[in-house]
């Protein structure tokens, strides 16, 4: 029987890799498509054990053109969007390159699936960002109204409304993932989880004495990145498209993230190695985000294996190896 066929674009991101490898594992044959650079980056691949198993396809979602020839001569069974300038606290200073990125570039995913493939299933990474200050009692899920409160959670309120178009408009098979915060040891350094399990696991080792972070008091529902793929993949495979909130239900503030983090080095007076720098602040904060993601449960049977704590002790204990082999 032939393979089945995956794109997945921001194959060197966090989500990417662990995508990959459960795609593999159900014996896809992947197509991990990266921008041209002149010297890539493959440390997360190579984590995994997967760097050498992808195909590898040039793409970018601000050109037009590679999306359509990718889409035109591979037509594949599936496509993962998960491409974008996806840190929010950059999208003020790079307003425009995010919309494209994240806004435009689906625009032209979705234009080349109906064009030259229309039976390939698309896979939106939309956000918990859009809800940004939406919400009903404190939480979030399918019905919630979006309030985005950055470029990015603008720009993905627009690819997350293109998608809706498309499906009702031509019937593609064309799905949104609103996935709230997810983490693991394969986490950007600049999102404010892996920002903390690496200052706290230099602290621990005696490379760094202090930990500048913004606002202490904003609340994420976070869950483990490894959890969150195989949430998109049942996405894809349901008798229609649909879209679906994420998320484990529970969230906790940064400070009591860094307060874990420190616990799991046993340092308990962490407050003398934090310090609130306002260049961290964002101009607009969305302060609380909860999932409710009963309908993933009831209708994809998804539920998180990890939950808060062993997060925090998993991505601790993975910095404090990868510095100590340093
Ligand atoms: P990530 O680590 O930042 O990875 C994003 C990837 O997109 C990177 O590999 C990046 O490539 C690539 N990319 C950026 N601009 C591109 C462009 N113009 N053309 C082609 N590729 C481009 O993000 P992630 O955490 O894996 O998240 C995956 C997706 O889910 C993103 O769309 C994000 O917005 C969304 N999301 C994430 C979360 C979360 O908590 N992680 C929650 C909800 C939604 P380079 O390596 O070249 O920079
Ligand atoms: N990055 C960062 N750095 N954030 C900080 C810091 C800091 O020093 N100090 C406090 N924070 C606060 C931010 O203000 C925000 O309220 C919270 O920590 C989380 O910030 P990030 O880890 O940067 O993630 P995010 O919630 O803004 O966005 C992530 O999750 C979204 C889903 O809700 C990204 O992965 C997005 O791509 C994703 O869509």
């Amino acid at each position: 029987m032939q393979k089945k066929t995956a794109i997945v674009t921001g194959i060197l991101g966090q989500d990417g890799p662990y995508l990959a490898k459960l795609l593999l594992s159900k014996d896809y044959k992947v197509y991990g498509m990266i921008r041209r650079y002149s010297k890539p980056n493959f440390e997360n691949l190579s984590y995994l054990d997967i760097e050498d198993k992808i195909e590898y396809v040039t793409g970018d979602m601000t050109d037009e053109s590679s999306l359509m020839n990718l889409v035109k001569s591979i037509r594949p069974d599936e496509i993962y969007n998960l491409a974008a300038q996806s840190f929010v606290g950059s999208s003020w200073d790079l307003a425009k390159f995010t919309t494209e990125a994240n806004g435009l570039g689906v625009l032209y995913l979705l234009t080349a699936i109906k064009h030259f493939s229309p039976t390939t299933k698309f896979y939106q990474a939309a956000t918990s960002e859009m809800f940004g200050l939406g919400n009903v009692d404190g939480w979030q899920d399918e019905k919630t109204p979006f309030h985005p409160r950055s470029p990015y959670g603008v720009s993905k309120v627009y690819a997350y409304w293109m998608t809706v178009n498309f499906r009702e408009s031509y019937s593609l098979y064309a799905c949104n993932g609103i996935l709230f915060n997810h983490e693991s040891p394969l986490r950007g350094i600049e999102f404010v989880t892996r920002k903390i399990t690496d200052g706290v696991a230099k602290i621990k080792l005696g490379l760094a004495q202090e930990l500048r972070l913004g606002n202490m008091d904003s609340k994420r529902d976070w869950g483990f990145a490894g959890d969150y793929v195989e949430a998109m993949y049942a996405m894809m495979q349901q008798e229609e498209a649909d879209d679906y909130v994420i998320g484990t239900g529970e969230n906790h503030s940064v400070r009591e993230f860094v307060e874990m983090a420190f616990k799991a080095v046993d340092i308990a007076d962490w407050e003398t190695f934090v310090t609130i720098d306002p260049r961290f602040m964002r101009p607009a904060e969305v302060p609380d985000l909860k999932a409710r993601a009963d309908k993933a449960r009831e209708k994809l049977g998804w539920q998180p294996k990890i939950g808060f704590e062993e997060l925090v002790k998993m991505m601790v204990e993975a910095d404090l190896k990868r510095l100590s082999a340093k």
